[in-house]
């Protein structure tokens, strides 16, 4: 007759030896199926209790429990350390060293031709004008000829232009925005006094000092008996805020076709102080913009009476005034994004 008593401590014996040779979870699952689950070697000894006469019953129920404990018990360290070798794998393997250096996060800045532009903005903003937004796509019209460039006129060929069609081209001045500013106003003319920051295009070769595109402030003030007088004041006040308060201006006499009269205007070098150098090439003074008084004939064009109406207007370019601020030699330097570059000349 079968032994129950014997059988369940040999299903013991032999389980825990096959556990002892287990070293993986599928392993240890199929285990869990052959001796634990319901139709496991161990649960299945129960089946067998009927044929154990009576007075063996008892014993045989305990050895059987004693089989099922032991191999349970067997079975969830084996488990347990299982997964502990599991995890302590793990976090070898995910390791981070953190004696190594961490990367460094780097943030953006802005580039100093911008900073100029806000610059510039400010302290037209303080003294009352406003900010008109210009297109770079213009018409002839308002590019050239309501500024008194007439086609074919000899003074196009200072402004070597993109032409999209006949009519259509990129702006080669900022200036187009006076056009465009008084042309708006024209029904009920009214003071202006506004700047326009933006790009320009010319169809320059690009070199050290030129760039197919660059950027401009314009100016533009019309009222009633504004003289050269208010020019003067204006840019100079203009110069010691952006340059220091020792600077002066001079302004040379120029030619512009929508200014008369037309000046250049210099500042005392803000290297030297006038004394000479190279920034200023020896001279003392360095040229930053052009400007004038607005010629009558644009008035009339754009719809203010010359009779009724003068005005001055000015435009400054960004990228001379961002050399010379910062000493950068090359004009392509702003626009080829090298981050050292940057880095050096932003919120200086
Ligand atoms: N538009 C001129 C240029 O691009 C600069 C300029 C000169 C603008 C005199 C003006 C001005 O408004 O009055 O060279």
């Amino acid at each position: 007759m079968l032994d129950l008593i014997e059988l369940a401590g040999l299903t013991s014996k032999k389980a825990k030896e096959e556990l002892s040779l287990l070293n993986d979870q599928t392993g240890l699952d199929a285990f869990y199926a052959k001796y634990l689950s319901k139709k496991g070697e161990i649960r299945m000894l129960l089946s067998h209790m009927k044929e154990v006469v009576a007075e063996k019953k008892k014993e045989a129920g305990e050895a059987v429990n004693k089989a099922m404990g032991e191999v349970s018990a067997a079975y969830e360290q084996k488990r347990a350390k299982l997964e502990t070798e599991k995890l302590a794998k793990r976090l070898e393997e995910e390791k981070i060293d953190i004696t190594l250096p961490g990367r460094k996060l780097t943030t953006g800045r802005i580039n100093p031709y911008y900073q100029i532009i806000d610059e510039v903005t400010d302290i037209f903003l303080e003294m009352g004008y406003e900010v008109v937004e210009g297109r770079d796509v213009e018409t002839d019209h308002f590019n050239f000829e309501l500024l008194n460039v007439p086609k074919d006129h000899p003074s196009r060929d200072m402004q070597d232009t993109f032409y999209i069609s006949d009519e259509l081209l990129l702006r080669t001045q900022t200036s187009a925005a006076q056009a465009h500013t008084m042309c708006e106003r024209s029904a009920n003319p009214r003071p202006i006094r506004m700047i326009c920051p933006g790009k320009a295009y010319r169809r320059d070769d690009d070199d050290m000092t030129h760039s197919h595109q660059f950027a401009q402030i314009e100016g533009l003030v019309v009222d009633k008996n504004i003289s050269i007088a208010n020019l003067k004041a204006t840019l100079e006040l203009f110069v010691k805020k952006m340059f220091g308060e020792k600077r002066e201006i001079r302004l040379r006499s120029s030619y512009f076709p929508f200014t008369e009269p037309s000046v250049e205007v210099d500042v005392s070098c803000f290297k030297c102080g006038g004394k000479g150098c190279a920034t200023c090439k020896d001279t003392g003074w360095i040229e930053i913009l052009g400007a004038g008084m607005v010629n009558p004939k644009v008035l009339q064009s754009c719809g203010y009476d010359p009779k009724q109406w003068s005005g001055f207007a000015f435009g400054v370019g960004v990228e001379r005034v961002a050399m010379l601020r910062y000493g950068v030699d090359d004009i392509r330097r702003f626009y080829t994004n090298d981050t050292r570059f940057l880095k050096d000349y932003s919120g200086k």
